[in-house]
């Protein structure tokens, strides 16, 4: 998969063309994740409908984040008059019919029996599908997780490398400290493998000051009050729908020193040993049981894309960089990141 970048970014270089990392890192991701789902590449990484997938997501990362007259006045709902409804389903569809033509290949090759069955993700979801009881899943819940998974996972992937090159960029200093390390760490002319993970704190430390200073899940996802509780002496209803602002924590000056600059030196020797502090000061995938299920799986696709980014190449900027943010259910960079692979 990593190949499949590298190999890329080699094609830009040689023609000396700017590459949109974004773009890039959304291809990889889904690469990456539908090799876990589904044993294979759903789209070809250049391919157009690579493209259209990358923008189907966004588009519904945006339209679900953006207030909708019918949550505030529940009974304009059903008119759905800015649309929001109808643009997101066309999205959805299409996504919907990636995954269904994935879920009909599948059960088409298990029902030719053991040897035929691809041992991935899907296959043990499908297990389910064929038990009775509480345990059993529909066809419909089988759907409903990939696409979830899809949309979950790949946007926020993509947008934390891209800050993470970003920040490097107008960084030279811990651009050079990051490239050092895995010059030192990893053995001369091989790519960077996710088992090396542990071994690089410094590049570690750059992805956890990304997710501090741009959290792409700035309120989480919206929760709700189980009971009434009291919380620094304010009541909190009942049912109330509950917005975490885990992007102010992540940025209060009552435990963050200095906390607009980035400094991922703050990480390094640190008690925040994981991408959850104590405190929860720091929260870039939630907290507690509504925790993202993707953690694990996300930190390390998101570390490995970066590590193999810094370590294969040196990268310029044709066009400088603006650093502004865009705001749907997750923030965005608002203009994408040009940059030259030499
Ligand atoms: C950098 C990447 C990612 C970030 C920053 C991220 C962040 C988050 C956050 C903040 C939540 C809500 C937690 C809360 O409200 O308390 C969440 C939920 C979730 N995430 Fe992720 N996520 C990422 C990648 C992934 C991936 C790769 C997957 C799956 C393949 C995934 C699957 C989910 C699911 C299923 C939920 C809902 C969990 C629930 O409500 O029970 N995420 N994520």
């Amino acid at each position: 998969m990593m190949g499949n970048m590298i190999e890329r970014v080699v094609e830009a270089r040689e023609a000396k063309e700017a590459i949109d990392i974004g773009r890039l890192v959304f291809g990889t991701s889904v690469q990456l994740l539908s090799n876990t789902i589904f044993s294979i590449d759903i789209l070809h990484p250049n391919s157009n409908e690579m493209k259209e997938l990358h923008l189907l997501n966004a588009n519904i990362m945006l339209l679900v984040g953006k207030p909708n007259l019918g949550d505030y006045f529940p009974f304009l709902k059903p008119f759905d008059l800015q649309g929001i409804r109808r643009e997101i389903k066309v999205s959805y569809d299409r996504l919907h019919e990636l995954v269904d033509d994935m879920i009909d290949r599948h059960m088409k090759n298990r029902s030719l029996g053991l040897d035929h069955r691809h041992g991935d993700l899907l296959d043990v979801l499908l297990d389910f599908t064929e038990m009775e009881g509480a345990e059993g899943l529909t066809r419909m819940d089988v759907k409903l997780l990939i696409v979830d998974f899809f949309i979950a996972g790949t946007e926020p992937i993509t947008t934390t490398v891209e800050w993470a090159m970003a920040e490097l960029l107008q960084n030279p200093t811990i651009y050079s400290k990051t490239k050092q390390e895995l010059e030192h760490k990893i053995p001369l002319g091989r790519t960077v493998q996710e088992q090396d993970l542990p071994r690089l704190p410094y590049l570690m430390a750059v992805i956890k000051e990304t997710m501090r200073l741009h959290m792409t899940a700035p309120f989480l996802l919206p929760h709700r009050a189980e009971q009434d509780v009291e919380i620094c002496g304010y009541t909190i209803p009942k049912n109330t729908r509950v917005l975490v602002n885990a992007w102010s924590i992540s940025k209060d000056p009552l435990y963050w020193d200095a906390p607009t600059i980035f400094k991922p030196e703050r990480f390094m020797n640190s008690d925040i040993t994981d991408f959850r502090s104590k405190d929860l000061s720091f929260m870039p995938f939630g907290a507690g049981r509504r925790i993202c299920a993707g953690m694990n799986l996300a930190v390390r696709m998101e570390s490995l894309i970066f590590a193999t980014l810094v370590q294969k190449f040196d990268w310029k900027l044709p066009n400088g960089i603006a650093m502004g943010e865009k705001f749907g259910i997750t923030l965005k960079k608002a203009e994408p990141l040009i940059a030259m692979p030499v």
